[in-house]
C-alpha cells in the first residue's frame, strides 16, 4: 500500500479533499460524471469543510457528481439527527451546487420484505455509472469499512448488516443512550469497496494507531475487513502522525 503520513489531521484532511477536487476538475475537463464514494462519521469532517471552502470561495462545482454514500443505520428516519442522511446534508451537500437527484444514501426507513431488492437496486446504480471513480474510507477501531463488521466475506455487496458492539459502544455518544443505538444497518459490500477505480483511507488520532498497524500489517483475514486493502494496488492511506505512531 501507499502510505501518505501527515503530521496532523487538518494537513491530512486538506490532502484528501484536495485529490477529490483534482478528480472532480479532471472529469469535468472531459465531460465525464465524477462518482464518489463518501463516508460519514467524525474523520471525514474536515475534508468536507475543506470541499465546502474550495466551492464558496474558489470556484469547485460538484455539478457533475455523482454519489453514493457507504452505509446507513438500519432502521432510521432520513430525518432524524443521527442519520446519516442529515449528516451528509449538514456537512457537505447543503452547502454545494451538487444535483439533489445525484445523490444516494441507503434510505432506510424501508419495510423488511423491501431490504433485498433495494440493496440489489443500489448495486445496480454504482454499476450503472460504471462504478465508483473514488471511494473514501474511514476505519472502525475493530477493523470494519462501511459496515463490513469483522466476519463479512470479502466478496459482499450491499446488503443489511448487524452491528458489533464496539460499533455500537462508539455511536453510543450520538444516540445518547445505547438503548437507542440501532442494532442493524445497510452497507455496501467489501467487494463494492474494492472495486473503485482509486480508494482513499482516511485515519485520523492515536485511538485508530493499533487497528492501523493491524489492519495494514498484520494478516490478511475476514477478522479484520480491512486488511483486504493490502492486495489492493489503488488504495492510498492517508493517516496523520497519531494515527501512523504504531505501524511496524
Ligand atoms: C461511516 C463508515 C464507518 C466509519 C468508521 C470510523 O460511513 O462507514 O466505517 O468510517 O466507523 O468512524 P469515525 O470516523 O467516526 O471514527
Amino acid at each position: 500500500n501507499r502510505f501518505n503520513v501527515w503530521s496532523d489531521a487538518e494537513k491530512a484532511s486538506i490532502y484528501v479533499a484536495r485529490t477529490i477536487a483534482e478528480l472532480i476538475v479532471q472529469q469535468q475537463h472531459l465531460g465525464k460524471p465524477a462518482v464518489l464514494g463518501l463516508a460519514t462519521g467524525n474523520t471525514p469532517k474536515k475534508v468536507y469543510q475543506e470541499l465546502v471552502r474550495l466551492h464558496q470561495n474558489e470556484g469547485l462545482s460538484f455539478h457533475n457528481v455523482i454519489s453514493f454514500n457507504l452505509d446507513e443505520y438500519y432502521p432510521i428516519h432520513p430525518e432524524s439527527f443521527q442519520s446519516y442522511t442529515y449528516f451528509m446534508k449538514h456537512h457537505l451537500f447543503n452547502h454545494i451546487d451538487i444535483d439533489e437527484s445525484n445523490i444516494h444514501i441507503p434510505h432506510t426507513d424501508l419495510s423488511p420484505d423491501r431490504i433485498l431488492q433495494y440493496c440489489n437496486d443500489y448495486e445496480t446504480k454504482i454499476k450503472n455509472y460504471g462504478g465508483l471513480d473514488l471511494q473514501l474510507l474511514g476505519i472502525g477501531r475493530n477493523g470494519h469499512i462501511g459496515f463490513n463488521e469483522p466476519g463479512s466475506k470479502f466478496d459482499s455487496t450491499t446488503r443489511l448488516v448487524n452491528l458489533h458492539s464496539l460499533t455500537r459502544l462508539d455511536a453510543e455518544a450520538d444516540f445518547g443512550t445505547m438503548e437507542m443505538v440501532p442494532h442493524q444497518a445497510i452497507s455496501i459490500g467489501i467487494h463494492t469497496i474494492t472495486q473503485a477505480k482509486k480508494i482513499l483511507l482516511l485515519a485520523l488520532g492515536e485511538r485508530k494507531s493499533e487497528i492501523i498497524n493491524k489492519a495494514l500489517k498484520g494478516d490478511v483475514s475476514t477478522d479484520v475487513p480491512a486488511s483486504i486493502l493490502q492486495t489492493i494496488p489503488q488504495v492510498e492511506i492517508v493517516l496523520d502522525a497519531e494515527a501512523a505512531s504504531l505501524i511496524q
